[in-house]
């Protein structure tokens, strides 16, 4: 979808379909659209009124202008009531009208939103995400592929002081959904062609086209680091495990050194503890932490912040086979510590246990957040539209909300609690891989993997619940929804102290 910044008012924009935002509390309609309906011989107003549009959110009218005005078509969308600073709802209504424009036949769309407190940059930005985001379709394994495209989408900004805001709006939107559709693809990708080499490829790609500096560790060179809980895992697949190791490192002094997880089981069959069919189904998307990842990475030299950020994959499948790990086994993370494996289907926290003692070792960061689809326990806890916090540092933990927060994705901290550190105990290693006690196991992984952290401020994105979605949504169709890269390039954006 080619971008643009338009700087006329709205009523001159050359488009398909002129969107036009509209709260429901209509008080003082901006003084562009009373100049369009002038243009348009008040039919936007009789439309308006005649179709009882309120500006619910949502809500949508669409007419023809019959050569009034440029823009063949006028399409209204309600923004709902007024919201003070939160671009959330702008978003949500750019990407329904966008989606709609798109269904209705348009190739292109120009978008005015009213002003409302946001700020033109945060504006912008948001149009844009939504009408990315919200219009994304994984439709290359479909012969008969939906042949209505959005090719070109404009966002109209006439207010000459907020005009150099709103083309790096453009800009960041641009970069920040191209991320998060980047992840949503590699998601929606089958197992069968994601697999750890792949993920490893895709990243070779990513730093080559950002100059990114990137090591990718082989299964011996995990063994010489001692990455005993990550080889437990991967030595039950025919793939060969890939430890992914990509680096940003800005031009001038960085002023943090941040490192990024994501766990990326390419399918996760529970391995000898084998999970049932149902529960097998979707298990594709177990990499959505290292999908995050890359996108991420795909952005950061185009953000060019002054933060230098580490990204890590321990990238395997976790299988059944007469090579796999067995229940009671006991394996040594990198870190020393022994862990009996209790059960071999927890084995997104192995894996992330060596990448965390990786990062606290070689890398000795400020701080690190890694992201993944860890838990079945968090669905029970927050539900499918809120991914879990859980984090050993209050600050940092704000921080990674906010950014989430602004970014219109719903986090919530869940707290480490210590007493069911008790439960992680095992009688011959130094941890067991589950508890044995019921209950609270988004908490319990959090604590497992606190372990390996070496006392770093460290924040962990359970997002089992949130990286897949079952139905459609109002930022993009079932699917991959590429959550927490745009909360991660908030939160990374904010480190370097600009904006
Ligand atoms: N990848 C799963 C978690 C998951 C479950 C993600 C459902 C998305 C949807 C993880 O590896 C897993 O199997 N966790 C187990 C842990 C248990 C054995 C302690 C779980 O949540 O059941
Ligand atoms: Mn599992
Ligand atoms: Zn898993």
């Amino acid at each position: 979808m080619k971008l643009a910044l338009v700087t006329r008012s709205p009523m001159h924009a050359r488009a398909d379909v002129l969107v036009l935002g509209r709260y429901a509390d209509p008080a003082r309609p901006a003084a562009e659209v009373a100049a369009l309906d002038k243009q348009l011989d008040g039919l936007l107003s009789t439309v308006l009124k005649t179709e009882k549009f309120e500006g619910k959110s949502g809500q949508i009218s669409h007419f023809y202008t019959g050569g009034r005005i440029p823009a063949g078509r006028v399409l209204v969308v309600g923004l709902g009531p007024r919201r003070n600073g939160d671009a959330e709802p702008v978003r949500r209504a750019a990407a329904a009208a966008v989606r709609r424009a798109r269904d209705l036949g348009a190739a292109s769309a120009a978008v005015f939103m009213p002003a409302d407190g946001l700020p033109a940059r945060v504006r912008a930005q948001a149009i844009v995400e939504g009408g990315v985001l919200g219009t994304y379709r994984f439709d290359k394994y479909l012969r008969e592929k939906n042949g209505k495209v959005i090719e070109s989408l404009a966002v109209v900004e006439p207010e000459r002081r907020s005009q150099a805001a709103a083309r790096e709006g453009v800009r960041l939107g641009e970069v920040w959904a191209a991320a998060t559709c980047l992840a949503r693809d590699l998601v929606n990708e089958p197992a069968n062609v994601v697999t750890p080499a792949f993920l490893a490829e895709r990243a070779r790609e990513i730093a080559r086209v950002g100059r990114l500096g990137l090591k990718v560790l082989e299964r011996e060179d995990c063994a010489d680091l001692a990455m005993g809980a990550y080889l437990g895992v991967a030595q039950g697949s025919q793939e060969p495990p890939k430890f992914i190791h990509l680096t940003y490192a800005p031009r001038a002094r960085a002023r943090k050194r941040v490192v990024v997880i994501g766990k990326g089981i390419t399918f996760d069959s529970g391995g000898l503890d084998l999970k049932t069919a149902d529960g097998m189904l979707r298990m594709k998307d177990d990499m959505s932490g290292a999908a995050a990842v890359l996108g991420i990475f795909e952005a950061l030299p185009r953000l060019k912040l002054p933060v230098e950020v580490h990204g890590l994959i321990a990238a395997t499948e976790n299988m059944p086979s007469g090579t796999a790990q067995r229940p009671g086994d006991v394996v040594r993370a990198m870190n020393g510590l022994t862990i009996e494996i209790g059960n071999t289907d927890a084995e997104g926290r192995l894996t992330l246990a060596d990448a965390l003692a990786y990062a606290a070792k070689v890398i000795e960061p400020d701080e690190m957040v890694d992201m993944a689809t860890l838990t079945g326990a968090v669905v029970i806890a927050l539900g499918l539209g809120v991914s879990g916090v859980l984090a050993s540092h209050d600050g940092l933990a704000h921080r990674v909300l906010a950014a989430a927060a602004a970014a219109g994705e719903t986090m919530w901290r869940l707290p480490l609690h210590e007493d069911y550190k008790e439960g992680l105990k095992s009688d011959i290693a130094d941890l067991n891989n589950i508890s044995s006690q019921r209950g609270g196991g988004a908490i319990v992984a959090g604590l497992f993997m606190r372990d390996f952290t070496a006392g770093i401020p460290w924040a962990h994105l359970d997002i089992a619940g949130t990286a897949f979605a079952e139905r459609e949504h109002a930022l993009g169709p079932k699917g991959a929804t590429g959550v927490a890269v745009r909360s991660v390039l908030g939160y990374l954006t904010a480190l370097g102290g600009k904006r």
